[in-house]
């Protein structure tokens, strides 16, 4: 199973809605950086990567998308349309987003600054970083 979720605050009443997410609390480590996605056409599909270090937690604050992760040996489609619950994209997981929705919002939480080395952007060289434990 390659699915981990965090659920958020969700402070609900007559106001209407706050999601709220702590480092080191709903989410699994220190966030270093946000970034978010959106205006993706529906055929689109982003990410083909994964990564040697840094980890995620991906959440569709507005609409929905599906990912794919795979990690070399089980591959998972995972639908995210719920503001109030975070994936977990862990390091060393090759991953897609496709299928969005008009309007869907992609909050991404991460655990490090952007950096493209970082990045493993060849599927071919993401089975061979697999087979090889990922040591570099
Ligand atoms: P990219 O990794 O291709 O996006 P996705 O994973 O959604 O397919 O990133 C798109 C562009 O944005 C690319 O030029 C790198 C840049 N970028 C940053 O400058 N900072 C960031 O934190 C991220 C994630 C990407």
């Amino acid at each position: 199973m390659l699915e981990t979720w965090y659920s958020f605050t969700n402070a609900k009443d007559e106001r209407g809605a706050l999601v709220a997410a702590e480092g080191r609390k709903q989410i699994p480590f220190s966030i270093e950086r946000v970034y978010f996605v959106y205006g993706v056409g529906s055929g689109v599909v982003r990410g083909n990567h994964a990564h040697w270090d840094t980890r995620q937690v991906l959440v569709a604050i507005q609409g929905s998308c599906r990912f794919t992760l795979n990690d070399g040996k089980q591959k998972e489609t995972i639908l995210l349309n719920d503001p109030a619950k975070g994936l977990l994209v862990d390091c060393h997981i090759w991953h897609n987003m496709f299928y969005f929705t008009p309007g869907t919002v992609l909050m991404a939480f991460a655990s490090s600054h952007y950096d493209e080395a970082d990045y493993v952007r060849n599927y071919d060289e993401f089975l061979r970083c697999v087979q090889s434990g990922w040591v570099r």
